[in-house]
């Protein structure tokens, strides 16, 4: 069984860290269906040390998701440091430090992937967080800013001399954001070279894709992201149920989920659908679906309609 730190994981498959969609109900969710690890969508480290009450309400976690993993992305040492220890506070089982998110907001401070042309900040954040954290630390990397700079055997092996317990290599460069196919030759290179386990990812579709994956380039587990979403049957070796009815039981199933662990589902409506309508792919009548979720006017509405198709 892998284990990160003193963490065991039951299943190697890894709901990967997703702004807007990994948040505790889906959390639940992917768990509930065979993930054995899923990571928080990023949280910022300046939120967090300030006290930022949407922040913090990214902390929500339960019992029946554990082990659980919280990612954190920032560019100041300091202030990771800070975020680092507000969140354990709340006892994480695992926490993960994003440098590898591409998006301009988190960039052009000087986080996620733009760490990646900085070693000597990144390894500051990663010493920094390690101190003050009592749980294991895993850091996402990319595998360099471009392709003349690929990077990602450095990353690993400072993670790893900084007391790291594992790494995850997005096989894509930050320049690439989602553009072309991940190269999972890199994941293998890491693997060759660290002792600590590597998670590999990008671009995994199933349960057999990620375990040919693991076979090919012996990483530890691998990490799964757009496949997941409105996918939860993903982390399952038998994959997504082919009837609409089945797939609206699971919807309904999440949809009670956000309504236990949400105080105001009406305050989110639009990420809720925007969420739930990603389970209504490639069915026919499918787009039909997606329509009428977006126009249920409150939460309650939608319940009944989920009810009402199922
Ligand atoms: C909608 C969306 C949100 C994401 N949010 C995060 C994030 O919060 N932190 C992070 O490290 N990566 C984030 N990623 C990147 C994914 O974790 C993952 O590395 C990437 O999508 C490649 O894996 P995949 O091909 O399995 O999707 C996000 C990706 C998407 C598509």
């Amino acid at each position: 069984m892998l284990s990160i730190g003193s963490i065991l994981l039951e299943s190697p498959l890894i709901l990967a860290p997703l702004a807007g969609y990994s948040d505790l109900p889906f959390r639940l969710l992917c768990r509930q269906f065979g993930a054995g690890l899923c990571v928080s969508e990023m949280i910022s480290s300046h939120g967090l040390a300030y006290g930022q009450s949407k922040t913090i309400s990214m902390l929500d976690s339960c019992a029946e998701e554990r082990p659980v993993s919280f990612q954190l992305f920032g560019a100041d040492p300091d202030i990771m440091a800070e975020a680092a220890a507000i969140l354990s506070s709340r006892c994480p089982d695992v926490i993960d430090i994003n440098m590898g998110c591409p998006v301009k907001k988190v960039t052009k401070r000087g986080a996620g992937a733009a760490l990646m042309t900085d070693l000597p900040l990144a390894e500051k954040i990663v010493k920094a967080v390690v101190e003050k954290c009592p749980c294991p630390v895993t850091v996402k990397i990319r595998s360099g800013p471009d392709s003349a700079h690929i990077c990602a055997l450095d990353f690993s092996l400072m993670a790893e001399d900084n007391g790291a317990a594992a790494v995850a290599v997005h096989g894509r460069t930050w320049k690439q954001q989602f553009s072309g196919e991940a190269d999972w030759q890199i994941v293998a290179d890491v693997k060759r070279e660290v002792k600590i386990p590597v998670f590999g990812n990008g671009d995994v579709k199933n349960h057999a894709e990620a375990i040919t994956r693991m076979h090919q380039t012996g990483c530890d587990a691998v990490l799964i992201g757009r496949a997941a979403i409105g996918n939860p049957w993903v982390f399952s070796e038998k994959g997504r149920p082919a009837s609409l009815s089945a797939v609206v039981k699971v919807v309904r199933a999440h949809l009670e989920l956000i309504d236990s662990h949400f105080d105001e589902p009406n305050r989110c409506l639009g990420s809720i659908k925007n969420h739930l309508g990603k389970y209504f792919k490639n069915f026919p009548g499918s787009a039909k679906a997606r329509k009428e979720i977006y126009q249920q006017a409150d939460f309650t509405a939608l319940s009944s309609y989920l009810h009402r198709i199922g």
